[in-house]
């Protein structure tokens, strides 16, 4: 995270003796990254975070093999036609990964149970419904178009408020504001699409009562469920650069060039061998003679998911995406409007059209992107041919 915040009760300094109302000491923890030479928040505990009771290895529900995208082709994947079964963390349906992200779907209605990943920080792209998340540092209220990133390692639970669908974006690593948005001491300039305004944070403790608290985690080597003596929900204050946040897209304030200007304009956030970027409703280019939609492309290092979330994609009228789509655009293929498409736009712009309705959630990989077995369950068999039409 890029800025300081503190939330609830804390002692004047940090690592001092800190006394509940009956006397006893509070729990201090430190949360930190990179072997606490990064970002890190010091957390209060009613309890001792280290008291567990049980451990017990888990069994992962879902299909989680990958394959590599052979024959090379692109691909077409309609996520409406997924079902999950469990929540919003037991149910993604893997549909793509490599050693550095997986990208999950999941549509759930149920409470997840408490999760901790501590393989990296994940990015849980709501796509429609509303949820609370709630975690060790408090509460966001997720909606439609939320980007909620959650710090490694942090203790969380999604609510939703019926049924929410969300592409999970699981790092391997951080997930942080790209750096050419930020100052040497991680203010947003000015040129950035976004500010520290539009990230959300809890802004308050949330305690709960429990004893003999299960915790599903998730290393490198497995799932485990680890049972604590108390509730983990017992921070009565922290403070720090570490925290889960939210961005909303609409809060993405779109930068526009006088011609097409690349998908680096787009980019939200990076992490360690991938970028996200958001599509944006935004005004058209407008030098009288553009061509206001994507000219061929070959991202040479990257395969290109994109999320279709809203809006109306008129460079890709006629592939069959639609609101719910993916697509996949590896490396080693070279990939643009569909034809007709441009002829299109610029008749659209003659008649007076100045603006485009589009939306999605763009992951661009720097390693080539295998294909789990639910992605290729809703695959659009035809797509790779679309532009031979
Ligand atoms: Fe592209």
């Amino acid at each position: 995270m890029p800025y300081y915040r503190a939330v609830g009760e804390l002692p004047r300094k940090r690592h001092v003796q800190f006394r509940r109302p009956d006397g006893g000491l509070y729990a201090e923890e430190l949360m930190g990254e990179e072997g606490f030479s990064s970002d890190s928040s010091l957390l209060y505990h009613r309890h001792l975070p280290t008291a567990i009771v049980k451990a017990e290895a888990v069994t992962p529900v879902g299909d989680t093999r990958l394959e590599p995208n052979l024959p090379l082709s692109p691909r077409h994947f309609r996520t409406t036609e997924l079902a999950s079964a469990g929540d919003l963390v037991s149910g993604r349906i893997l549909l793509a990964g490599n050693g550095d992200v997986r990208l999950s779907y999941a549509t759930s209605d149920q409470p997840s149970e408490l999760y901790r990943n501590s393989m990296g920080d994940e990015c849980v792209y709501v796509q429609e419904g509303t949820a609370r998340f709630e975690s060790t540092y408090g509460v966001i209220e997720a909606g439609p178009g939320d980007y909620v990133v959650i710090p490694t390692g942090t203790i969380h639970r999604w609510v939703p408020r019926g049924r929410v669908n969300v592409l999970a974006i699981e790092a391997a690593g951080h997930i942080r504001p790209p750096k050419r948005y930020l100052s040497q001491y991680g203010q947003f300039l000015e040129h950035a699409p976004y500010c520290e305004r539009d990230l959300r944070a809890p802004a308050e403790p949330l305690l709960a009562e429990g004893e003999e608290v299960p915790v599903l985690v998730r290393t490198r080597g497995g799932l485990t469920r680890l049972v604590y003596r108390n509730h983990p929900f017992d921070v009565v204050g922290w403070d720090g650069y570490l925290y889960p946040y939210a961005f909303n897209i609409d809060d993405f304030e779109p930068i526009v060039k006088k011609t097409h200007a690349p998908p680096p304009v787009h980019q939200t956030f990076e992490g360690p061998g991938f970028v996200i970027c958001s599509f944006c409703p935004r005004p058209l280019d407008f030098h009288p003679e553009s061509v206001p939609i994507p000219y061929n492309h070959h991202n040479v290092d990257s395969d290109e998911f994109m999320f279709y979330v809203g809006g109306d994609y008129s460079a890709r009228r006629g592939s069959g995406i639609d609101v719910g789509s993916i697509s996949l655009h590896p490396a080693g293929f070279t990939h643009g409007p569909q034809p007709g498409a441009v002829e299109a736009v610029i008749d659209a712009v003659a008649r007076g059209v100045t603006t485009t309705s589009e939306m999605a959630v763009m992951v661009d990989t720097f390693r080539p992107l295998d294909l789990g077995q639910g992605a290729l369950a809703c695959e659009d068999p035809g797509y790779a041919w679309t532009w031979s039409r």
